[in-house]
């Protein structure tokens, strides 16, 4: 049969069919020829009678439902759909078709709704159970049959995608050890920083600790400056309290979190990890917000991560380069509504031309002391974020990068 030749097809169409058959039979995709006449012709009725929000009427009707789960049969199923389902035969899978949504039994009033509402296909994630029950994560399309094609058949193939996902999951996980491998290095670099931002607060807690037991010490202490001071006191240990806190969480393995967030304030947190060696660079920030901007979604802790990062190797830029005029630009803006997008630039020599296509590269430094992992770890994280990072030179020198995310509640691209 494998061999029939176009000619012999054409001449006996029950030959092509047959060979149409095997084929379909033999193909890896799942797939079941399912009898939905008796559902068809259930619709037919209610549309006459005036019928047109069916998604409502299926809503107080879910005894329509479960009788099409019965009325509905699967004629039959190919090798796939056997192996997939863990059947002993296509015997085992040729009846009412209320097994497939038995792990997802929501799904089966959508796919009735698209039926009824004349759309070619439908497609949903959903999950389904094997006979033997264990529950899998699928893709499952449902074809209508349209007029004038045949009306007896539609199709459904069921696409399994646990693996892909269990993949999927793997190298979220993987990527979000790779970040916070890449947070404590970039930590180790900051120490010297940190260290700093902590010693402020503690010894403004010792002088005025010592001014206060002075106060007390007097023959007849003045107890509302010791209050005044002890205030300071206390202000000065939550400020010390507040700096550890954020050292922990950008030290924390955590699993990456997809919150509504603030860009702007994301921004003001990283800053706080970098205003020493700004400082002690004389370098000046400018900050250029746009007004309101819409939430972001993502890890606060990884967009941190991002904005530290930059601005580093900004301030590594300017203080290698000895450049005269020290300055670094931050802006937020809104782009066209879809994206918020951050550019950093810098007053330092800039991106050699040569080096542009590969600053984001792993383990690409120009730097004696560098890693190179900073912007890898950048452009993952932005990735993982359904955004995207560019690295330029800006036309009156300096290096500039961009960084856009898209905003809350858009579908992100690739998904
Ligand atoms: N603001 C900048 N100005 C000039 N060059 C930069 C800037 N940011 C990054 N680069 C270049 O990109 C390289 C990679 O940066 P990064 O991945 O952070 O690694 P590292 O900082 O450890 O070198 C740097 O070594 C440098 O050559
Ligand atoms: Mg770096």
């Amino acid at each position: 049969m494998d061999d029939l030749t176009d000619r012999q097809i054409a001449e006996d169409p029950q030959a092509g069919e047959d060979r149409f058959r095997i084929l379909i039979h033999h193909t890896p995709t799942p797939l079941w020829y399912v009898d939905a006449r008796a559902v068809g012709d259930i619709f037919m009725r209610l549309r006459e009678e005036g019928l047109s929000d069916v998604a409502s009427y299926l809503d107080d009707h879910p005894d329509l439902v479960e009788l099409a789960k019965d009325i509905v049969v699967v004629t039959e199923v190919n090798r796939a759909a056997v192996s997939l389902f863990r059947a002993a035969d296509s015997s085992e899978l040729i009846r009412p078709v209320r097994y497939l949504f038995a792990a997802t039994p929501d799904m089966a009033k959508r796919v009735m709704t698209a039926h009824f509402e004349g759309r070619r296909n439908y497609v949903e994630q959903a999950k389904m159970a094997t006979l033997d029950g264990e529950v899998r994560d699928v893709i499952f399309s449902v074809t209508f049959p349209t007029p004038p094609e045949d009306l007896d058949t539609t199709f459904i193939t069921i696409e399994c995608i646990t693996e892909r996902l269990q993949t999927e999951a793997q190298l979220r996980r993987l990527q979000a050890d790779f970040a916070h491998a890449a947070r404590v290095s970039m930590l180790g670099e900051l120490a010297a920083s940190i260290a700093h931002e902590v010693k402020q607060p503690l010894a403004a807690i010792v002088t005025n600790a010592e001014t206060s037991l002075r106060w007390l010490a007097r023959e007849e202490p003045n107890l509302a400056k010791v209050g005044e001071l002890t205030t300071r006191i206390a202000a000065s240990a939550q400020r010390a309290n507040d700096i550890i806190q954020r050292v922990r969480s950008m030290m924390a393995k955590h699993e990456p979190q997809h919150l509504a967030l603030d860009l702007a304030e994301v921004i003001d947190e990283a800053l706080h990890f970098v205003r020493h060696d700004l400082e002690a660079q004389r370098i000046t920030l400018l900050r250029a917000d746009a007004g309101v901007l819409p939430a972001v979604v993502g890890d606060r802790v990884q967009l941190q991560q991002v904005v530290v990062n930059l601005l580093v190797n900004s301030i590594q830029a300017i203080g290698n380069a000895d450049a005269p005029e020290r300055r670094i630009e931050l802006r937020v803006d809104a782009d066209g509504g879809d994206a918020v997008t951050l550019s950093v630039r810098d007053s330092g020599p800039g991106i050699a031309e040569e080096n542009l296509h590969q600053v984001f590269d792993g383990f690409f430094t120009t730097k004696d002391t560098g890693m190179g992992i900073g912007l890898a770890i950048c452009q993952s994280i932005v990735a993982e974020h359904g955004g995207q990072i560019l690295a330029a030179n800006h036309p009156d020198g300096g290096a500039m990068f961009r960084v856009a995310l898209p905003v809350a509640g858009q579908p992100q691209s690739g998904d």
